[in-house]
């Protein structure tokens, strides 16, 4: 055999091997990640009626949805809250129909283009982006998001965590809280 002829084989051979490792390599890519499944909790809700000023207490049954994708959230569960916005416990705003109104007029305004009508995080601004808008409507009921968090997230924006999140730190604190008190009411 001629040594021309030997080395087409032998590098023939060669490129056949690492081809079939190329090939092994992908499949292994291809196995389907499991994902986990999560059930949805069923807690219960207080509500608040107003009638003539006066409050009446109900308790509701709700639907806990699972936890919605957010950097930010990500970060949270490692990380204590900036100290400002630890401090902030409650919300002073009273849950009243006027009240009510304001913010859901404000979130319709400044809000749902990126996070949606019902702020399930499908606005049509928010169809680009990475990380998409937070799912609010799942996210106002988890634990982390206190009134100190979402302040913080309303306040501050994005631009710690590289999201598109604009900071709204010339809105008044006063309409941070009745945007605060409509996303919570809506679920
Ligand atoms: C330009 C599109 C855009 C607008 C407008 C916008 N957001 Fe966001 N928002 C985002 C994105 C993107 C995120 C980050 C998602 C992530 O971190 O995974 C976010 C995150 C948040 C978070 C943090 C929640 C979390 O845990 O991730 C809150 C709260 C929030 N937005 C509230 C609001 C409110 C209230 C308004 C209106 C005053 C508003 N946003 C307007 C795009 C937007």
């Amino acid at each position: 055999m001629k040594n021309s002829n030997f080395l087409f084989i032998l590098i023939f051979v060669f490129s056949l091997s690492l081809f079939s490792l190329g090939c092994e390599k992908k499949e292994k890519e291809e196995v389907p990640i499991k994902t986990q499944s999560i059930k949805p909790k069923v807690d219960t809700k207080a509500e608040v009626e107003y009638t003539d000023g006066v409050p009446k207490y109900k308790a509701r049954k709700i639907i806990v949805p699972p936890r919605p994708k957010s950097v930010r959230l990500d970060f949270t569960t490692n990380n204590p809250l900036p100290k400002k916005y630890r401090e902030i416990k409650t919300n002073p705003i009273i849950a009243n129909q006027k009240n009510l109104d304001k913010g859901a007029k404000l979130y319709q305004s400044l809000c749902s283009t990126c996070h949606g009508a019902k702020a399930k995080g499908d606005g049509a601004a928010g169809e680009g982006l990475t990380p998409r808008p937070t799912d609010l409507y799942s996210l106002v009921i988890q634990p982390e998001a206190t009134v100190g968090y979402l302040m913080w997230a309303i306040t501050d924006g994005g631009k710690p965590f590289k999201s598109a999140m604009p900071s709204y730190k010339k809105l008044s604190k006063k309409k941070k809280q009745l945007l605060i008190l409509h996303l919570r009411s809506m679920y």
